[in-house]
Protein backbone atom coordinates (compact mmCIF):
# COMPACT_ATOMS: atom_id res chain seq x y z
CA UNK A 1 0.00 0.00 0.00
CA UNK A 2 0.72 3.66 -0.36
CA UNK A 3 3.17 3.70 3.25
CA UNK A 4 2.92 7.15 3.71
CA UNK A 5 -0.56 7.46 3.99
CA UNK A 6 0.00 5.16 7.15
CA UNK A 7 2.84 7.36 8.54
CA UNK A 8 0.27 10.41 8.23
CA UNK A 9 -2.30 8.12 10.11
CA UNK A 10 0.34 7.67 12.99
CA UNK A 11 0.75 11.27 13.53
CA UNK A 12 -2.76 12.26 13.21
CA UNK A 13 -4.63 10.01 15.31
CA UNK A 14 -5.13 8.68 18.92
CA UNK A 15 -3.64 5.27 18.82
CA UNK A 16 -6.16 3.23 19.38
CA UNK A 17 -6.60 0.94 16.23
CA UNK A 18 -3.91 -1.54 14.79
CA UNK A 19 -4.63 -0.97 11.05
CA UNK A 20 -4.80 -3.12 8.49
CA UNK A 21 -1.81 -2.45 5.74
CA UNK A 22 -4.62 -1.88 3.14
CA UNK A 23 -5.60 1.04 1.76
CA UNK A 24 -9.75 0.24 0.10
CA UNK A 25 -10.28 1.96 -2.83
CA UNK A 26 -14.14 0.07 -2.87
CA UNK A 27 -15.94 -2.95 -2.31
CA UNK A 28 -18.56 -5.03 -4.20
CA UNK A 29 -20.68 -8.43 -3.19
CA UNK A 30 -17.87 -9.67 -0.48
CA UNK A 31 -14.88 -8.37 -1.95
CA UNK A 32 -12.76 -5.81 -1.57
CA UNK A 33 -10.25 -3.88 -3.75
CA UNK A 34 -7.47 -1.95 -2.75
CA UNK A 35 -5.53 0.93 -5.05
CA UNK A 36 -3.15 -1.33 -6.97
CA UNK A 37 -6.34 -3.28 -7.89
CA UNK A 38 -5.93 -6.25 -5.52
CA UNK A 39 -8.92 -8.60 -4.48
CA UNK A 40 -9.54 -9.58 -1.55
CA UNK A 41 -12.26 -11.93 0.26
CA UNK A 42 -13.96 -10.26 2.56
CA UNK A 43 -14.58 -12.52 5.83
CA UNK A 44 -14.40 -9.51 8.44
CA UNK A 45 -17.92 -7.69 7.25
CA UNK A 46 -17.11 -4.89 8.80
CA UNK A 47 -17.10 -6.80 11.65
CA UNK A 48 -20.74 -8.22 11.26
CA UNK A 49 -22.09 -5.14 10.14
CA UNK A 50 -21.95 -5.67 6.08
CA UNK A 51 -24.87 -7.70 6.35
CA UNK A 52 -25.73 -7.16 2.57
CA UNK A 53 -22.01 -6.93 1.46
CA UNK A 54 -20.41 -3.78 -0.16
CA UNK A 55 -22.41 -1.67 -3.22
CA UNK A 56 -26.04 -3.70 -2.59
CA UNK A 57 -28.08 -1.95 -5.10
CA UNK A 58 -30.96 -1.39 -3.60
CA UNK A 59 -29.48 -0.84 -0.26
CA UNK A 60 -27.41 1.93 -2.20
CA UNK A 61 -30.83 3.24 -3.97
CA UNK A 62 -32.62 3.68 -0.57
CA UNK A 63 -30.07 5.83 1.04
CA UNK A 64 -29.54 7.64 -2.17
CA UNK A 65 -33.50 8.29 -2.37
CA UNK A 66 -33.49 9.32 1.28
CA UNK A 67 -30.68 11.34 0.96
CA UNK A 68 -32.52 13.89 -1.75
CA UNK A 69 -35.68 13.97 0.71
CA UNK A 70 -33.97 14.58 3.76
CA UNK A 71 -30.55 14.08 6.10
CA UNK A 72 -31.28 15.47 9.12
CA UNK A 73 -34.40 16.82 10.76
CA UNK A 74 -33.97 15.65 14.94
CA UNK A 75 -36.20 13.55 16.52
CA UNK A 76 -38.64 16.36 17.22
CA UNK A 77 -40.21 15.33 13.90
CA UNK A 78 -41.79 12.10 13.18
CA UNK A 79 -40.12 10.32 10.10
CA UNK A 80 -41.61 8.03 7.90
CA UNK A 81 -38.31 6.07 7.77
CA UNK A 82 -38.12 5.57 11.31
CA UNK A 83 -41.54 4.26 11.30
CA UNK A 84 -40.83 1.66 8.86
CA UNK A 85 -38.52 0.45 10.26
CA UNK A 86 -39.69 0.29 13.65
CA UNK A 87 -42.60 -1.61 12.61
CA UNK A 88 -40.42 -4.02 10.86
CA UNK A 89 -38.23 -4.88 13.86
CA UNK A 90 -41.33 -4.53 16.12
CA UNK A 91 -43.23 -7.39 14.02
CA UNK A 92 -40.85 -9.60 13.34
CA UNK A 93 -39.32 -10.05 17.31
CA UNK A 94 -42.70 -9.39 19.14
CA UNK A 95 -41.40 -6.67 21.41
CA UNK A 96 -42.98 -4.04 22.21
CA UNK A 97 -41.25 -0.82 22.05
CA UNK A 98 -37.96 0.91 20.14
CA UNK A 99 -35.37 3.58 21.17
CA UNK A 100 -33.06 4.30 18.67
CA UNK A 101 -29.69 4.72 18.80
CA UNK A 102 -26.39 5.64 17.05
CA UNK A 103 -24.28 2.76 17.85
CA UNK A 104 -24.35 -0.43 20.38
CA UNK A 105 -22.46 0.93 23.08
CA UNK A 106 -25.13 3.87 23.02
CA UNK A 107 -27.78 0.90 23.29
CA UNK A 108 -26.11 -0.50 26.22
CA UNK A 109 -26.11 2.46 28.06
CA UNK A 110 -29.55 3.27 27.30
CA UNK A 111 -30.83 -0.57 28.44
CA UNK A 112 -28.82 -0.01 31.25
CA UNK A 113 -30.71 3.51 31.68
CA UNK A 114 -34.29 1.76 31.36
CA UNK A 115 -33.68 -1.28 33.77
CA UNK A 116 -32.32 1.16 36.16
CA UNK A 117 -35.63 3.35 35.85
CA UNK A 118 -37.66 0.58 35.45
CA UNK A 119 -36.45 -1.08 38.90
CA UNK A 120 -35.93 1.91 40.91
CA UNK A 121 -40.06 1.64 42.47
CA UNK A 122 -39.24 -2.02 43.03
CA UNK A 123 -36.46 -1.38 45.37
CA UNK A 124 -34.00 -3.45 42.35
CA UNK A 125 -30.74 -2.37 42.01
CA UNK A 126 -28.07 -5.01 41.22
CA UNK A 127 -27.21 -5.94 37.28
CA UNK A 128 -24.83 -8.33 36.11
CA UNK A 129 -22.74 -9.30 33.18
CA UNK A 130 -21.28 -12.35 32.14
CA UNK A 131 -17.70 -12.85 32.15
CA UNK A 132 -15.52 -12.71 28.98
CA UNK A 133 -18.31 -10.45 26.97
CA UNK A 134 -18.14 -7.23 25.37
CA UNK A 135 -21.11 -5.00 25.33
CA UNK A 136 -19.33 -1.47 23.79
CA UNK A 137 -16.63 1.18 25.02
CA UNK A 138 -18.60 3.48 27.18
CA UNK A 139 -18.55 3.46 30.84
CA UNK A 140 -21.70 2.04 31.74
CA UNK A 141 -21.28 -0.72 29.28
CA UNK A 142 -17.15 -1.46 30.69
CA UNK A 143 -19.11 -1.78 33.94
CA UNK A 144 -21.08 -4.62 32.91
CA UNK A 145 -17.55 -6.79 31.72
CA UNK A 146 -14.97 -8.18 33.46
CA UNK A 147 -12.14 -8.40 31.33
CA UNK A 148 -8.77 -5.68 32.62
CA UNK A 149 -8.30 -5.33 28.47
CA UNK A 150 -11.17 -3.49 28.14
CA UNK A 151 -11.22 -1.93 32.05
CA UNK A 152 -7.80 -1.13 32.78
CA UNK A 153 -6.99 2.71 33.92
CA UNK A 154 -11.17 3.69 33.52
CA UNK A 155 -11.90 3.03 37.60
CA UNK A 156 -14.00 3.62 39.02
CA UNK A 157 -16.70 2.03 37.21
CA UNK A 158 -20.73 2.52 37.73
CA UNK A 159 -22.39 1.47 41.12
CA UNK A 160 -24.31 -1.78 41.49
CA UNK A 161 -22.23 -3.81 38.94
CA UNK A 162 -21.36 -7.74 39.05
CA UNK A 163 -20.04 -9.92 37.12
CA UNK A 164 -20.75 -13.76 36.93
CA UNK A 165 -19.48 -16.55 35.36
CA UNK A 166 -20.45 -17.75 31.56
CA UNK A 167 -22.44 -21.05 31.87
CA UNK A 168 -21.56 -21.35 35.22
CA UNK A 169 -25.14 -22.06 36.76
CA UNK A 170 -24.06 -22.70 40.44
CA UNK A 171 -22.83 -19.19 40.61
CA UNK A 172 -26.31 -17.35 38.84
CA UNK A 173 -27.93 -19.45 41.80
CA UNK A 174 -26.40 -18.05 44.19
CA UNK A 175 -26.02 -14.35 42.97
CA UNK A 176 -29.63 -13.04 41.84
CA UNK A 177 -32.01 -12.51 44.89
CA UNK A 178 -35.18 -9.76 45.16
CA UNK A 179 -32.22 -7.27 44.73
CA UNK A 180 -31.20 -8.20 41.41
CA UNK A 181 -32.32 -5.91 38.88
CA UNK A 182 -31.16 -7.46 35.63
CA UNK A 183 -28.88 -9.67 33.70
CA UNK A 184 -27.23 -8.77 30.73
CA UNK A 185 -26.59 -11.35 28.60
CA UNK A 186 -24.59 -12.14 25.11
CA UNK A 187 -25.67 -15.17 24.11
CA UNK A 188 -23.95 -15.90 21.39
CA UNK A 189 -20.16 -14.08 22.62
CA UNK A 190 -18.74 -11.84 19.89
CA UNK A 191 -15.73 -10.40 20.35
CA UNK A 192 -15.35 -12.86 23.91
CA UNK A 193 -14.65 -15.68 20.89
CA UNK A 194 -17.47 -17.13 19.89
CA UNK A 195 -18.80 -18.68 22.91
CA UNK A 196 -22.29 -19.77 23.40
CA UNK A 197 -24.69 -19.77 26.38
CA UNK A 198 -25.73 -23.27 27.59
CA UNK A 199 -29.24 -24.71 27.34
CA UNK A 200 -29.10 -25.46 30.78
CA UNK A 201 -27.96 -21.71 31.74
CA UNK A 202 -30.58 -20.37 29.66
CA UNK A 203 -33.01 -22.55 31.86
CA UNK A 204 -32.07 -21.94 34.70
CA UNK A 205 -32.13 -17.52 34.05
CA UNK A 206 -35.33 -17.99 32.79
CA UNK A 207 -36.85 -20.02 35.98
CA UNK A 208 -34.86 -17.80 37.99
CA UNK A 209 -36.52 -14.81 36.64
CA UNK A 210 -39.69 -16.03 37.12
CA UNK A 211 -39.17 -16.46 40.91
CA UNK A 212 -37.28 -12.92 41.35
CA UNK A 213 -39.15 -11.27 38.57
CA UNK A 214 -35.56 -9.53 37.11
CA UNK A 215 -35.24 -8.29 33.93
CA UNK A 216 -33.00 -10.19 31.22
CA UNK A 217 -31.34 -7.86 28.61
CA UNK A 218 -29.80 -9.74 25.86
CA UNK A 219 -27.09 -7.74 23.88
CA UNK A 220 -27.70 -8.36 19.69
CA UNK A 221 -25.32 -5.98 18.84
CA UNK A 222 -23.48 -8.87 16.82
CA UNK A 223 -25.38 -11.94 16.95
CA UNK A 224 -28.82 -10.48 15.48
CA UNK A 225 -30.35 -9.57 12.22
CA UNK A 226 -30.10 -12.95 11.24
CA UNK A 227 -26.58 -13.43 11.90
CA UNK A 228 -26.62 -16.51 13.36
CA UNK A 229 -29.74 -17.90 10.80
CA UNK A 230 -32.48 -16.94 13.34
CA UNK A 231 -33.40 -13.35 13.85
CA UNK A 232 -31.86 -12.69 17.21
CA UNK A 233 -28.94 -15.59 18.69
CA UNK A 234 -31.21 -15.87 21.86
CA UNK A 235 -33.44 -17.63 19.86
CA UNK A 236 -31.19 -20.76 20.00
CA UNK A 237 -31.41 -20.95 23.54
CA UNK A 238 -34.86 -20.79 24.47
CA UNK A 239 -35.34 -17.75 26.46
CA UNK A 240 -37.01 -14.62 25.47
CA UNK A 241 -35.20 -11.68 27.22
CA UNK A 242 -37.43 -8.11 28.06
CA UNK A 243 -34.67 -6.05 26.53
CA UNK A 244 -32.85 -6.62 23.51
CA UNK A 245 -29.71 -4.19 22.34
CA UNK A 246 -29.53 -4.18 18.84
CA UNK A 247 -27.08 -2.55 16.27
CA UNK A 248 -24.36 -3.53 14.03
CA UNK A 249 -25.89 -4.37 10.75
CA UNK A 250 -29.37 -2.81 11.13
CA UNK A 251 -28.23 0.64 9.47
CA UNK A 252 -26.83 -1.01 6.67
CA UNK A 253 -23.24 0.15 7.46
CA UNK A 254 -24.68 3.68 8.83
CA UNK A 255 -24.39 4.15 12.05
CA UNK A 256 -27.85 2.98 14.01
CA UNK A 257 -28.93 0.99 17.22
CA UNK A 258 -31.75 0.16 18.87
CA UNK A 259 -33.16 -0.84 22.49
CA UNK A 260 -36.40 -3.20 22.35
CA UNK A 261 -38.64 -3.64 25.21
CA UNK A 262 -41.48 -5.83 25.97
CA UNK A 263 -44.45 -5.36 27.58
CA UNK A 264 -42.75 -4.99 31.14
CA UNK A 265 -40.89 -2.36 30.49
CA UNK A 266 -42.93 -0.41 27.55
CA UNK A 267 -44.01 2.24 29.89
CA UNK A 268 -41.03 2.89 31.67
CA UNK A 269 -39.56 5.31 29.63
CA UNK A 270 -41.49 8.52 28.99
CA UNK A 271 -41.12 12.03 28.12
CA UNK A 272 -37.24 13.68 28.66
CA UNK A 273 -36.11 11.35 30.48
CA UNK A 274 -33.99 10.02 27.23
CA UNK A 275 -32.78 11.11 24.12
CA UNK A 276 -30.19 11.29 21.30
CA UNK A 277 -30.19 13.73 18.37
CA UNK A 278 -28.73 11.26 15.56
CA UNK A 279 -29.88 8.27 16.98
CA UNK A 280 -32.49 6.82 14.52
CA UNK A 281 -31.30 8.57 11.51
CA UNK A 282 -33.61 8.80 8.72
CA UNK A 283 -30.78 7.81 6.19
CA UNK A 284 -29.75 4.95 8.11
CA UNK A 285 -33.45 3.97 8.84
CA UNK A 286 -34.05 3.51 5.07
CA UNK A 287 -30.88 1.78 4.51
CA UNK A 288 -32.27 -0.82 7.92
CA UNK A 289 -35.33 -1.58 6.12
CA UNK A 290 -33.81 -3.14 3.01
CA UNK A 291 -31.36 -4.74 5.42
CA UNK A 292 -34.40 -6.57 7.14
CA UNK A 293 -36.31 -7.04 3.89
CA UNK A 294 -33.78 -9.01 2.55
CA UNK A 295 -32.64 -10.60 5.96
CA UNK A 296 -36.57 -12.18 6.76
CA UNK A 297 -38.69 -11.87 3.63
CA UNK A 298 -35.78 -12.54 0.73
CA UNK A 299 -34.53 -15.48 2.30
CA UNK A 300 -30.90 -14.48 3.51
CA UNK A 301 -31.71 -15.54 7.19
CA UNK A 302 -31.97 -19.11 6.22
CA UNK A 303 -29.28 -18.80 3.56
CA UNK A 304 -26.93 -17.59 7.05
CA UNK A 305 -28.02 -21.02 8.64
CA UNK A 306 -27.27 -23.07 5.63
CA UNK A 307 -24.11 -21.72 4.72
CA UNK A 308 -23.21 -22.02 8.85
CA UNK A 309 -23.92 -25.78 8.25
CA UNK A 310 -21.59 -26.17 5.61
CA UNK A 311 -18.74 -23.87 6.76
CA UNK A 312 -18.79 -25.53 10.21
CA UNK A 313 -18.47 -28.60 8.86
CA UNK A 314 -15.62 -27.90 6.62
CA UNK A 315 -13.93 -26.07 9.40
CA UNK A 316 -14.40 -29.47 11.69
CA UNK A 317 -12.71 -31.47 8.99
CA UNK A 318 -9.60 -28.89 9.10
CA UNK A 319 -9.90 -29.68 12.72
CA UNK A 320 -9.68 -33.26 12.17
CA UNK A 321 -6.81 -32.95 9.50
CA UNK A 322 -4.69 -30.38 12.12
CA UNK A 323 -5.32 -31.47 15.59
CA UNK A 324 -2.13 -29.94 16.47
CA UNK A 325 -3.27 -26.47 15.39
CA UNK A 326 -7.36 -26.48 15.32
CA UNK A 327 -8.88 -27.25 19.33
CA UNK A 328 -12.56 -26.14 18.48
CA UNK A 329 -15.28 -24.95 16.43
CA UNK A 330 -18.28 -22.91 17.45
CA UNK A 331 -20.99 -20.83 16.21
CA UNK A 332 -24.12 -20.53 14.24
CA UNK A 333 -24.65 -19.07 10.35
CA UNK A 334 -22.40 -16.46 9.57
CA UNK A 335 -20.87 -15.95 12.70
CA UNK A 336 -18.25 -19.24 13.44
CA UNK A 337 -15.30 -19.21 15.08
CA UNK A 338 -12.08 -21.37 14.94
CA UNK A 339 -9.96 -21.55 17.85
CA UNK A 340 -6.61 -22.45 17.45
CA UNK A 341 -4.05 -23.52 19.41
CA UNK A 342 -1.34 -20.52 18.97
CA UNK A 343 -2.08 -16.88 18.90
CA UNK A 344 -3.73 -16.44 15.58
CA UNK A 345 -2.32 -13.49 13.90
CA UNK A 346 0.62 -14.89 11.75
CA UNK A 347 -2.79 -16.99 10.36
CA UNK A 348 -4.20 -13.63 9.91
CA UNK A 349 -0.81 -11.97 8.28
CA UNK A 350 -0.83 -15.31 5.88
CA UNK A 351 -4.67 -15.40 4.76
CA UNK A 352 -3.97 -11.95 3.78
CA UNK A 353 -1.20 -12.61 1.73
CA UNK A 354 -3.55 -15.23 0.04
CA UNK A 355 -6.03 -12.19 -0.18
CA UNK A 356 -8.60 -13.39 2.18
CA UNK A 357 -9.18 -11.05 5.46
CA UNK A 358 -10.21 -12.80 8.62
CA UNK A 359 -9.97 -11.04 11.67
CA UNK A 360 -8.63 -12.86 15.14
CA UNK A 361 -10.39 -12.43 18.54
CA UNK A 362 -9.66 -13.53 21.69
CA UNK A 363 -6.09 -14.27 20.72
CA UNK A 364 -6.29 -17.31 19.11
CA UNK A 365 -9.98 -17.60 17.59
CA UNK A 366 -10.59 -16.61 13.67
CA UNK A 367 -13.98 -15.04 13.68
CA UNK A 368 -15.83 -15.33 10.66
CA UNK A 369 -18.67 -12.59 10.32
CA UNK A 370 -18.89 -12.00 6.41
CA UNK A 371 -21.80 -10.80 4.97
CA UNK A 372 -24.78 -13.49 4.41
CA UNK A 373 -24.56 -13.09 0.93
CA UNK A 374 -21.42 -15.43 1.13
CA UNK A 375 -21.52 -18.22 -0.62
CA UNK A 376 -20.29 -21.86 -0.43
CA UNK A 377 -17.86 -21.18 -3.27
CA UNK A 378 -16.44 -18.53 -1.04
CA UNK A 379 -16.17 -20.41 1.90
CA UNK A 380 -14.69 -23.31 -0.05
CA UNK A 381 -11.50 -20.42 -0.59
CA UNK A 382 -11.50 -19.89 2.91
CA UNK A 383 -11.01 -23.44 3.17
CA UNK A 384 -8.43 -24.36 0.73
CA UNK A 385 -6.39 -21.09 1.84
CA UNK A 386 -6.78 -21.89 5.72
CA UNK A 387 -5.46 -25.60 4.86
CA UNK A 388 -2.56 -24.21 3.10
CA UNK A 389 -1.37 -21.98 5.78
CA UNK A 390 -1.47 -24.80 7.77
CA UNK A 391 0.17 -27.33 6.18
CA UNK A 392 2.78 -24.11 6.15
CA UNK A 393 2.64 -23.73 9.33
CA UNK A 394 3.85 -27.45 9.88
CA UNK A 395 6.47 -27.64 8.71
C1 LIG B 1 -21.93 -7.69 21.38
C2 LIG B 1 -21.52 -6.27 21.23
N1 LIG B 1 -22.06 -5.35 22.03
C3 LIG B 1 -21.73 -4.05 21.91
C4 LIG B 1 -20.82 -3.61 20.97
C5 LIG B 1 -20.49 -2.16 20.85
O1 LIG B 1 -20.98 -1.65 19.67
P1 LIG B 1 -20.40 -0.28 19.06
O2 LIG B 1 -18.98 -0.54 18.67
O3 LIG B 1 -21.30 0.04 17.90
O4 LIG B 1 -20.49 0.75 20.14
C6 LIG B 1 -20.22 -4.55 20.13
C7 LIG B 1 -19.20 -4.14 19.14
O5 LIG B 1 -18.36 -4.88 18.74
C8 LIG B 1 -20.58 -5.91 20.26
O6 LIG B 1 -20.03 -6.85 19.47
Amino acid sequence: MNEPILEREQQLFFHTYKRLHLEVERGEGCYLFTKDGTRYLDFFGGIAVNALGYNHPRLCRAIEEQIHKYIHVSNYFVQQPQVKLAEKILSASKFQRIFFTNSGTEATEGAIKLARKWGKSLGKTQLFGLSNAFHGRTMGALSLMDKQKYRDGYEPFVENFGHLKFNDVDELRRAVNEKTLGVFVEFVQGEGGIFIVSQEYARELQSLREKYRFLIIGDEIQSGVGRTGKLFGYMHTGVTPDIVMMAKPIGGGLPLGAILGNDRVAETFTYGVHGTTFGGNPVACAAGLVVLEEVLDKGLMRHAEEIGVYLSARLMQLKKDFPALVTDVRGFGCMIGLELSMDGQAVVDAMQRRQILVNCTNVNVLRFVPPLIITKEQCDDLITALRSVFEDLKK
